[in-house]
């Protein structure tokens, strides 16, 4: 059966997840949903994916404006999956709710631990804890393929805690995406590159006088920050000298190519370093 699987991603665990996906299924089209215009999406394919990251217990803004356009109706297998850092089912909850409204329901719904990118909060794992996380990852995907591949029904699991903390967090996020921007800063290190403007998905960054200025309309993603070649820049207070990180199997070219679509997308397999 043929699938498209709608993603995004700022820092290459939910593409890495999406990819391996799709190398399993076969017959099947990576499409980054940055690169969608704002109108009614109406799938090209009966079996279609969402996989994006968990953001403050919930879904990156893109994510959830995105699903509330996607006409599910004619789908015969429809499922999600979330890469996290540690928790956040209660995301799963919020797409299905979307989906509900329009009458339809996740049949498959599906979370992989993947290396938490949110440097303002925590390190992100490098060495042996990196590689544990990404092999306990790769296990689960493919399990997670066989099962989508075999139309399985996979029930959302119960997150009363988790949709207790999304309650909580999530509106500090879902509510301020045109505030959000205005904590990153940046160091003397700024080699005036251009690079943060060129990977940001969603447009949000221009070079004014060689350094990025951010323009408040910003889904958080931290792409900039992680992309950063001499890690310049900076969000809030806490995430100097804390490390940076980006999906082994990810780099600029892909992030870029976020904003144009799935033809230049779908099956790259090539080296990807430069900007
Ligand atoms: C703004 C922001 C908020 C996040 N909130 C959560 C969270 O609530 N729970 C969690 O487990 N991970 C959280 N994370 C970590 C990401 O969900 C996780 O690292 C994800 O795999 C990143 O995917 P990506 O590389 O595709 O962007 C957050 C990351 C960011 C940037």
């Amino acid at each position: 059966m043929k699938t498209a699987i709608y993603y995004f991603t700022g820092t290459g665990n939910s593409y890495a997840v999406a990819a391996r996906i799709r190398d399993a299924l076969g017959d099947c089209t990576l499409v980054p949903i940055a690169s969608l215009p704002g109108d009614r999406i109406v799938p090209d394919a009966r079996r279609v994916g969402i996989v994006c990251p968990v953001y403050d217990m919930g879904l990156p803004e893109i994510v959830d404006s995105f699903a509330r356009r996607l006409d599910a109706g004619g789908c015969e297998y429809l499922f999600a999956v979330l890469t996290m850092g540690g928790m956040g089912v209660s995301a799963l909850h919020q797409l299905n709710g979307i989906f509900k409204e329009q009458g339809s329901d996740l049949d498959g719904a599906f979370t992989v631990a993947m290396p938490a990118n949110f440097v303002p909060l925590s390190r992100p794992p490098t060495g042996a804890k990196l590689e544990k996380i990404l092999d306990r990852a790769g296990e689960k995907i493919d399990t997670i393929a066989g099962l989508i591949q075999r139309g399985e029904k996979i029930p959302l699991p119960n997150a009363p805690f988790s949709s207790l903390l999304r309650r909580l967090f999530y509106p500090g996020y879902i509510q301020h995406t045109d505030t959000l921007d205005e904590k990153f800063w940046v160091t003397e290190d700024c080699i005036f590159c251009g690079t943060c403007a060129k990977v940001c998905p969603v447009g949000n960054i221009e070079m004014v006088d060689g350094m990025p200025r951010w323009l408040h309309h910003c889904q958080l993603c931290m792409g900039c920050l992680h992309f950063c070649p001499t890690e310049a820049i900076q969000w809030g207070s806490r995430t100097k000298d804390r490390g940076r990180y980006l999906h082994p199997e990810f780099g600029a070219k892909k992030m870029k190519r976020q904003r144009l679509g799935p033809k230049v997308d779908d099956s790259q397999k090539t080296e990807d370093s430069g900007v």
